[in-house]
């Protein structure tokens, strides 16, 4: 597998803002968000399979079930974030690809765990069987650890300034630490079957998901922009903007649990009520949480406002999220 990031096609030095050419801008002048968002996954999916190829030592069981966990759709929520944040200055694409692979890395790492018969036993994920059903539950274990450790090394040989890769392992790991997704997730499974109120759902809600959504939009924003005193306003924005977006996402992923079919989620619906998890659709009801992930998105949109036209991307993201959640969700 590989781990270096060199830049490996003709796009080297250039920026991710300059990578889409005039196409990608309407007649207005405005970004198109399907024309970046399509780019954008596509190039952090070529990272991903590059990243994560057998080169010549052949593709062993462990490496195919890294690249099926990884590979197979998704909606790459988390790299755009990372992109749509690399994009508030002039960072060069190639940086921002890798970046927003080892996040995915990362995410995926956390699903093939939450998937695992011990967690939430899941049988299908982005209209796939599960990589413990696939694989098997020992070979399922250690794609998580592998493709943890692979989302570290692909951010540790990066090709970037200074301390810029040492300062992106930090948040990621932050992102999954205990008091990130890891210690999330182990919040969720202990209130299986219990009465919660909904702040604690909130609070569950902020680690297990939100704390890699923070984190994917400040390590695009600190491949632009690096952190120092001088950026401290951009960082609250953005981290307020993150923590929104991040809490959103996942109220959503509560209510699509009860709204959407299988074919939509690529997921088993009814999973949370069936396994007695508390969530905010149970908690506040559907229409109360649907509330709640609208008024999110739009102080997420708030948070930005000041940034100006620097911070198109974020935008057109909460404006995605918002048209997702109305297609699958749809006012009763
Ligand atoms: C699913 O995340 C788990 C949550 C934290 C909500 P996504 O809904 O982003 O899953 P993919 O990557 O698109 O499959
Ligand atoms: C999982 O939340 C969050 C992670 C840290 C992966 P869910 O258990 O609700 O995610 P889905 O519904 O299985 O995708
Ligand atoms: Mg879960
Ligand atoms: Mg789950
Ligand atoms: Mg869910």
């Amino acid at each position: 597998m590989q781990t270096g990031s060199t830049p490996h096609d003709d796009r080297a030095g250039v920026s991710a803002n300059g990578i889409l050419g005039a196409q990608a801008r309407g007649a207005s002048g405005r970004l198109l968000p399907e024309i970046w968002m399509q780019d954008g996954a596509k190039r952090v999916e070529e990272a991903l399979a590059r990243l994560l190829c057998a080169e010549d030592d052949g593709e062993t069981e462990l490496m195919a079930a890294m690249r099926y966990a990884t590979l197979h759709g998704g909606k790459r929520t988390r790299a755009l974030l990372c992109l749509a944040a690399g994009a508030l200055a002039d960072t060069p694409a190639h940086m921002l690809d890798d970046v927003g692979a080892a996040i995915e890395m990362m995410h995926a790492c956390t699903l093939v765990h939450d998937d695992l018969p011990a967690m939430d036993d899941d049988v299908l994920r982005r209209g796939l069987p599960t990589v413990h059903v696939k694989f098997g539950e020992a070979t399922a274990i250690l794609v998580g650890d592998a493709l943890q450790a692979h989302a570290f090394l692909t951010l540790a040989s990066l090709n970037a300034p200074g301390d810029t890769p040492i300062a992106l392992v930090r948040e990621l790991a932050q992102a999954v630490s205990a008091e990130g997704a890891a210690g999330g997730q182990a919040i969720d499974l202990s209130l299986v079957g219990k009465h919660v109120e909904l702040d604690r759902i909130v609070a569950m809600h902020r680690m297990k998901s939100g704390a890699l959504v923070r984190a994917s939009v400040r390590m695009g924003a600190l491949c632009a922009v690096g952190v120092n005193a001088a950026h401290a306003a951009l960082y609250c924005a953005l981290d307020h903007y993150s923590a929104c977006f991040g809490l959103a996402l996942q109220v959503i992923d509560d209510i699509l649990d009860v709204t959407a079919d299988t074919a939509a989620l690529g997921k088993t619906p009814g999973k949370d009520a069936a396994a007695q998890k508390p969530t905010c659709a149970s908690i506040m009801g559907l229409q109360e949480a649907r509330q709640f992930a609208l008024d999110l998105l739009r102080d997420a949109g708030e948070a930005i406002a000041p940034l100006g036209p620097r911070a198109e991307r974020l935008a057109q993201l909460i404006q995605w999220a918002n048209a997702y959640l109305f297609k699958h969700a749809p006012r009763a």
